[in-house]
């Protein structure tokens, strides 16, 4: 297997199973943590930091994301949940004056090497947004435009768009509309075609800020469905401002706030516990998290 995964071309299922490095140390987790299964960790995160200009947008965050899990992260607008996962696909770089601080190593190698590549971070590590955001496009081509320019060269195309609308549980209510403009879908639908459009890429990990804010009930539990479908074939991580839908869905769970730094009167996103769901839902090892959780903060 290679080396390097986000500099050369290879299986991606190899890198997802392939042996992980030694493990860094973790935020303090329950001992309970062993009873969700053991999977490799994807992503192994030490000491993350991130700034916007001077300003630290969080602290020193260690955790790992484990493969085929779905890891939910919650905690008070402002905690720095978006900045955390949209430095795990290097999107933060896109903002000029940011800097980031630690290591995020994917699949043990450094994510922000020099020799990696950030196109292909991204192709590898997709990401759906909290507003659905098809391109002013044929749904068809909506989900053919990832695979074109990222230089995919599939078989047939038509099979590719299928069985990504398919994966995303959209195929049977467009099938007989892909020429149509994405904008006549519901916005329900208009999110599993971003989702689509991600798989069409053939991502491995899946990053989601709020996926479901801008939906319905039965738009968010189809989404939620899917979710669970989809975390057999990919890694997923979830920012969600609703308890129950991380309740609902998520393996593991991290909870972040802001505090005060010691340092300076500015609040900072900081991680205060990962651990199973389960667990930070009914016997959560923090007090702020049991506040948080319990509706008496944020
Ligand atoms: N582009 C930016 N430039 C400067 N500061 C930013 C930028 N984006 C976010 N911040 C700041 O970083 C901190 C964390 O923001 P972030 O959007 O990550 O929080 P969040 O937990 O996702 O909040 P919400 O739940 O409201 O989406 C906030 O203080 C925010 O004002
Ligand atoms: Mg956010």
């Amino acid at each position: 297997m290679s080396q390097n995964p986000l500099t050369l071309n290879h299986d991606v299922n190899d890198a997802t199973r392939s042996a992980g490095p030694t493990r860094r140390p973790e935020v303090p987790t329950s001992p309970d943590i062993a009873v969700v299964p053991d999977t490799d960790p994807v992503f192994q995160i030490s000491d993350l930091s991130f700034f916007y200009g001077a300003f630290r947008a969080i602290r020193d965050v260690s955790m790992d994301v484990r493969g085929n899990q779905i890891t939910a992260v919650i905690g008070p607008s402002g905690c720095g949940k978006s900045t955390f996962i949209r430095c795990l696909n290097r999107m933060n770089e896109l903002i000029p004056g940011t800097r980031v601080a630690g290591r995020i190593d994917y699949h043990g190698q450094d994510l922000y090497a020099d020799d990696v590549d950030p196109i292909e971070v991204r192709r590898r590590i997709g990401m759906v947004f909290q507003k659905p955001n098809p391109f002013p496009k044929s749904i068809y081509d909506n989900v053919a435009f990832g695979p074109k320019v990222n230089g995919l060269k599939p078989a047939s195309m038509d099979d590719l768009v299928e069985e990504s609308l398919r994966r995303a549980a959209l195929w049977d209510e467009v099938k007989d509309k892909v020429k149509k403009s994405a904008f006549s879908l519901s916005g329900g639908q208009q999110q599993r075609l971003c989702i689509a459009r991600c798989i069409a890429v053939k991502p491995e990990v899946i990053l989601m800020d709020e996926p479901c804010s801008a939906l319905d009930p039965l738009a968010t539990n189809r989404i939620e469905e899917l979710m669970i479908e989809l975390k057999q074939d990919y890694t997923i991580v979830i920012v969600t401002h609703n308890m129950q839908q991380a309740a609902r869905v998520s393996d593991r769970t991290a909870f972040f706030t802001a505090e005060v730094s010691d340092e300076g009167r500015e609040r900072t996103g900081v991680l205060v516990e990962l651990d199973r769901t389960e667990k930070i839902f009914t016997a959560p090892g923090d007090r702020r998290t049991e506040d948080y959780i319990t509706g008496r903060f944020g």
